[in-house]
């Protein structure tokens, strides 16, 4: 397995492009099941997860064609000869859970096994069941498969969510686009990656109101038919590569940022010490102070402070000057990058879903383990601000939702580099 290898750095200048959000585009490629005609996403980012979306839906007969170098992937679900998405693939991400309402909105039946996914809790799919089941489908869970089948065809229903679950809202959207009357989701995720979703959707003919806010009303449609749709921006890629100046000093405009997407993270920011500006081209971030201050962040769903950034801003308050207390109240298993980044000089202690983080002068280099995506991204960050060097073990967690860290981080300074497994 590859290896990454971080020195401790000075400022860091220039701009780092950001990338289709990976969230969305798992999201946005099983809406294909839903036509027969063709769905083309443009800007779709290069990481092994889309790659690994791309391997379910052509094991159930879609054709997923990569062009200009991974930035579209050109779609079509016209034969889908297969209806059972198999533990092998579905085991390495819990994306791929995404095609069970698709499926069922478009053949009636689906066979999906319960996903893997990161290590960070349980993450069951009762609401995705309960949602399915709401719209009139039959749900058994049988030797790990969840054997879901609509004889009738679904039907619009009332649905109030238990918890704004993003994948919940997302197979419920996808599945009652094609259900006969209307759907309401009542206490809907808001996340942007949930607008695109609806956004494309649209393009595809679906009628579906109010996205971005707590209740989707959708009206069924008969068909949907093809479209091309841009994938939103990476909220969380644009996150993480805003705290690099924020660990190292300088100044870096993140190409395509947009301050909607990250209003919630950019106010704790901001508390810091940080100085963030809108450009014509992004978002520009600056560190021009010494230290950076103490802050407390709580994870909630959008529009609040969100979970997938929380590592990250946990490593960058390891060296804050005082005392910053962080609630993850997503997921009830996230902070495994703590005793990493305890081995790295920070100090940290973890108590149920609270973390309490004293901030030290300077964190060391150590070899360090990557435990989650977001988790092996806080590493490297930490690598940056840290004396000596860092070894980032296990990054294939990285490959999954970072595309060319290396490359994107190197072109602003930040000293760097891959080491391939032999
Ligand atoms: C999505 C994101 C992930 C992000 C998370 C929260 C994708 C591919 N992944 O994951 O990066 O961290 O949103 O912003 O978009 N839950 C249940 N029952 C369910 C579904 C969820 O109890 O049926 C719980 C989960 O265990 C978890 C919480 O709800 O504790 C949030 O999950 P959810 O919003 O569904 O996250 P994902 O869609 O899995």
């Amino acid at each position: 397995m590859d290896s990454i290898i971080v020195r401790g750095n000075g400022p860091l200048k220039g701009q780092i492009p950001i990338a289709g959000a990976k969230n969305a585009c798992l999201t946005l490629m099983p809406a294909t099941l839903l036509s027969e005609e063709p769905l083309t996403l443009t800007n779709a980012p290069r990481l092994s997860d889309i790659k690994t979306m791309s391997e379910l839906l052509g094991s159930l007969g879609a054709e997923v064609t990569s062009l200009q170098d991974g930035k579209v992937l050109a779609m079509s679900s016209h034969d889908i000869n297969n209806h059972i998405a198999d533990y092998d693939i579905v085991r390495k991400m819990r994306a791929s859970n995404l095609v069970l309402g698709p499926m069922l909105a478009r053949l009636g039946h689906a066979v999906v096994s319960l996903p893997g996914g990161c290590a960070i809790g349980a993450r069951p799919m009762d609401l995705h069941i309960h949602g399915l089941e709401a719209l009139g489908a039959q749900i058994e869970l049988k030797d790990g498969y969840l054997h879901a089948q609509a004889p009738k065809g679904l039907k619009g229903a009332v649905i109030e969510l238990a918890f704004a679950s993003v994948g919940a809202t997302e197979n419920i959207l996808m599945a009652s686009t094609l259900a006969k009357g209307t759907t309401v989701i009542k206490n809907a995720a808001r996340e942007p990656e949930i607008v695109d979703l609806a956004t494309c959707l649209r393009a595809m003919g679906a009628q579906i109101d109010g996205d971005g806010t707590s209740e989707i009303t959708i009206q069924g449609v008969d068909r949907l038919h093809g479209a091309t749709h841009p994938v939103v921006a990476d909220r969380i890629e644009l996150g993480t590569y805003m705290l690099a100046p924020a660990f190292c000093g300088g100044e870096v405009e993140l190409l395509g940022g947009k301050m909607h997407l990250v209003k919630s993270f950019v106010e704790k920011l901001e508390m810091t010490g940080i100085h963030v500006e809108e450009t014509k081209a992004g978002l520009k971030v600056a560190r021009r102070g010494a230290r950076v201050q103490a802050v407390d962040i709580t994870t909630e769903p959008f529009p609040g402070f969100p979970t997938d950034l929380q590592a990250q801003m946990m490593a960058l308050l390891c060296t804050a000057e005082g005392t910053s207390v962080l609630e993850e109240k997503i997921f009830e298993n996230r902070f495994m990058h703590a005793p990493e980044l305890v081995r790295m000089g920070a100090s940290i202690e973890v108590h149920g879903g609270t973390a309490t983080v004293h901030g030290v002068e300077q964190l060391k280099g150590a070899p360090v383990m990557a435990t989650d995506l977001r988790a092996s991204v806080s590493l490297i960050l930490a690598g940056l601000a840290a004396e000596g060097e860092t070894i980032v073990s296990r990054v294939y967690h990285l490959d999954r939702g970072y595309e060319r860290v290396e490359e994107k981080l190197g072109n602003v300074g930040a000293h760097i580099e891959r080491v391939k497994d032999t």
